[in-house]
């Protein structure tokens, strides 16, 4: 039994007890005090007054009786005014202060008293009790006959402050017994209408929250923790429907065959900013790169199965020379499966567009990696004009009204809405790639609604992780009058739907190479190269050049792990392969020169014993090269303080068929919510990434093939083509919808003249 539950039952006990205790501890500490004192002051005021009309009553008959010494009569007189019970005794002394005159209840120790100077009354302390004495002069003719003393029994205070304290008691009594019954009322109204608002949820029966200007403030439907809720159930149901697809393995063929079945064999069409082959004039001719980018690696698979068109910008120095009239050329030039169609950029649209807005203003924008976005308004211009000419080389290449468009990216983000413009029947799923930051960060850009705008006109919108997926939905919500299906992840803006789902991607599992050096190979063949002895233990890094990618943090961890395990001096290194990346731009020439300073202070430290812990590689590797690294290291670090997915992860894994090696991640990648076996970290917590490098060098063989079996098998499933998969057949789903959609509305516009006639 959970810790909450076994205290439920204890919860409405208290809600009772505690206002009731409150309320008592008011009284007691605070009210009776405040209560007795005003009570005395109120009746020392009363007996004031009281003594000073007796005192005048009593006047006329002292004056005659005192001068006749008529002792009898003035007995009488004092025997019939002590009748009032709170007059305790009378007492008449002369002016000399002698007592001539009392009642037989006048204390005998009073004697003939006279008030404090300047004063006609006080409160005195005798052995039968507290007494209220008061002093009146009786005078004739201007003459002094004497002075009248009156004593007042005090104790009827004390019994008038008990009567109000019985009454307020139970006044506060009663108040205290009312608040706690209330707040236990409010209480269980609050949790059956919580429950009924759950079940409510559970049977899907909630209303959605819209957006005030949408439909109104009556219309939203606060329930607490609905939000949560909501997407609970949807990320669940995600996972349900992730599981389920076409029974088996999802391939290139399963893919090829989903396009056949549920897209009718419908053109695809690729948009991204980075092109999948690039054509470099070398000296000794012409070369074919693959560039280092995890979109391309993924999207490039799918396109081989789907055989469509990718557009996307010429970046190579001999692209011009290897393509058609067109700006085509067929790829992958050793098998050609599919077109790629290029777009020419003047170096003003790339310095805008690409380095400007794409990588100094929405990269940092939506990377929290502490680098400040920068947002330039002539940067701006060339985004939309950059995307105005990537949406007319995708209409161009159209061959029908309803092409399924793949846009990728955040380069893209207003491409949408300029292809719906001129396809409105265009299916378009666009991916982003990279992280979605919260509302209040994405509101940093002061083209926000124009983006979103842009993105909306996409039929499908697709983030790697559910928490991504919410941040966009909280974005659209907060920035643009929609309304938003969390149900069913829906955006309804100006009239269209617009899904946004979660499609974590992926990598093709690679089939096995006939050629393919063994592990054993790899291991001797790495180490000659570096000149390392066999033995030696191996860490490896794989990445883009990029201050999102915790490089300095890694190398950090590497440094400190040397210092907790001296052991490991000069047994073992960390190679770091850096692909170069956006160099152009200050932010990145600055990190580079970071790692590069860092990599020799480490190195430095251990010079003397002639050991290079770190081996910095700032060069473009080609995937077979970085295999080999794979199979050759003990440990892959992948440490980004920020990343959509980070398929280096999956590569590492699907490259170990030895079952050997551990996988350190940072837990701010998307890949950390799939691969639960690798040792996750926070990259930024020094210690530890040096004490999961600790452990993972130290780990026995077999746990290393308990998670890597694990994950491989994961990795293998949850493949690209699952990825692309899921996509197209929610699009084409989509697409049906659409269908009759458009035949219910002929048949109504057919039917509405007949009726009318
Ligand atoms: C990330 C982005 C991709 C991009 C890649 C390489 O993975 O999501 O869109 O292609 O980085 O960056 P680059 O600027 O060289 O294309």
């Amino acid at each position: 039994m959970s810790t909450a539950t076994r205290f439920r039952p204890v919860v409405p006990v208290l809600r009772f007890i505690v206002p009731l205790a409150l309320v008592l501890g008011l009284f007691g500490y605070a009210v009776v005090p405040l209560m007795d004192n005003f009570t005395t002051r109120w009746s020392v005021r009363d007996l004031d007054t009281r003594s000073k009309s007796l005192a005048g009553a009593l006047q006329e008959p002292l004056l005659e009786y005192i001068p006749q010494k008529q002792r009898k009569k003035i007995s009488q007189l004092f025997d019939r005014a002590i009748q009032d019970e709170r007059l305790y005794a009378l007492g008449f002394c002369s002016p000399e202060g002698t007592l001539l005159y009392a009642t037989s209840t006048y204390p005998a120790s009073l004697g003939c008293w006279r008030p404090p100077e300047g004063k006609d009354k006080a409160l005195v302390q005798l052995p039968q009790g507290a007494v209220h004495l008061a002093d009146s002069e009786l005078m004739q003719d201007g003459v002094s006959l004497g002075r009248l003393v009156l004593v007042h029994d005090m104790s009827f205070i004390e019994r008038r402050s008990a009567d109000t304290r019985k009454y307020i008691f139970g006044f506060f009594g009663l108040l205290a017994l009312a608040i706690s019954l209330i707040s236990l009322l409010i209480a269980h109204l609050s949790w059956r209408g919580w429950i009924s608002g759950v079940k409510e949820l559970l049977r899907g029966e909630l209303r959605p929250r819209a957006n005030a200007g949408a439909s109104g403030p009556a219309d939203a439907v606060d329930h607490p923790l609905a939000d949560d809720l909501r997407a609970m159930l949807q990320e669940y149901r995600q996972e349900q429907q992730d599981e389920s697809g076409p029974a088996g393995e999802w391939t290139a063929d399963t893919l090829k065959q989903l396009l056949q079945s549920d897209l009718a064999g419908d053109q695809v069409l690729v948009v991204s900013n980075r092109e999948p082959y690039i054509h470099h004039a070398t000296p000794d001719g012409i070369e074919v790169k693959r560039p280092a980018s995890g979109l391309v690696t993924a999207v490039e698979a799918v396109m081989r199965a789907c055989s469509g068109t990718w557009i996307a910008h010429g970046a190579g120095s001999a692209d011009r020379e290897t393509v058609d009239s067109h700006d085509h050329v067929a790829v992958p030039p050793d098998h050609p499966s599919y077109t790629l169609r290029r777009v020419w950029l003047s170096q003003e649209e790339e310095e805008g567009y690409y380095y400007g807005f794409a990588n100094e203003g929405l990269w940092p924008l939506c990377h929290i990696a502490h680098v400040r976005p920068v947002f330039r308004s002539s940067d701006w211009e060339q985004y939309v004009k950059v995307n105005q000419r990537f949406a007319d080389a995708v209409i161009a290449e159209a061959k029908s009204d309803n092409p399924v468009v793949l846009v990728q990216d955040y380069h893209f983000a207003l491409l949408p809405r300029m292809v719906r413009a001129v396809l409105p029947k265009a299916t378009i799923i666009t991916f982003w790639h990279i992280p979605w930051p919260n509302s209040e960060s994405f509101g940093i850009c002061p083209w926000r609604e124009e983006i979103l705008d842009g993105l909306l006109g996409s039929t499908i919108v697709g983030f790697h992780t559910p928490f991504h997926r919410k941040n966009f939905l909280d974005t659209v919500d907060r920035y643009l009058e929609t309304r938003i299906e969390p149900e069913a992840s829906t955006v309804s803006y100006g009239g269209e739907l617009t899904q946004v789902q979660r499609y974590p991607i992926s990598i093709a599992w690679p089939e096995p190479q006939d050629n393919a050096l063994s592990v054993a190979e790899c291991r001797a063949k790495v180490r000659q190269a570096l000149g390392l002895p066999e033995g030696h233990l191996l860490g490896i890094g794989v990445d883009r050049f990029d201050y999102t990618k915790g490089i300095i943090e890694r190398f950090q961890a590497v440094e400190r792990m040397l210092e907790l395990e001296p052991a490991l001096v000069g047994k073992f290194t960390f190679v770091q392969i850096a692909a170069p990346t956006r160099s152009a731009l200050e932010e990145y020439q600055n990190f580079e020169a970071r790692v590069r300073a860092l990599v020799q202070r480490i190195n430095a430290k251990y010079d003397h014993q002639n050991y290079i812990p770190i081996i910095l590689k700032a060069e473009h590797h080609g995937q077979a090269q970085i295999t080999e690294y794979f199979r050759a290291s003990e440990v892959c670090m992948v440490t980004s303080l920020h990343d959509g997915m980070n398929l280096v992860a999956k590569e590492y894994i699907a490259a170990r068929d030895d079952e050997q090696g551990v996988l350190i991640l940072s837990q701010f990648t998307g890949a950390a919510r799939e691969l639960h076996e690798a040792l996750i970290i926070n990259p930024y917590h020094i210690e530890e990434g040096a004490e999961a490098l600790r452990s993972a060098l130290a780990m026995p063989p077999g746990e290393q093939a308990e998670r890597m079996r694990s994950m491989r098998r994961r990795v293998k499933d949850f493949n690209v083509y699952r990825w692309a998969g899921k996509m197209l057949q929610d699009a084409a789903r989509l697409r049906q919808r659409a269908r009759v959609m458009s035949k219910i509305h002929k048949i109504n516009a057919h039917s509405k003249p007949r009726r009318a006639a």
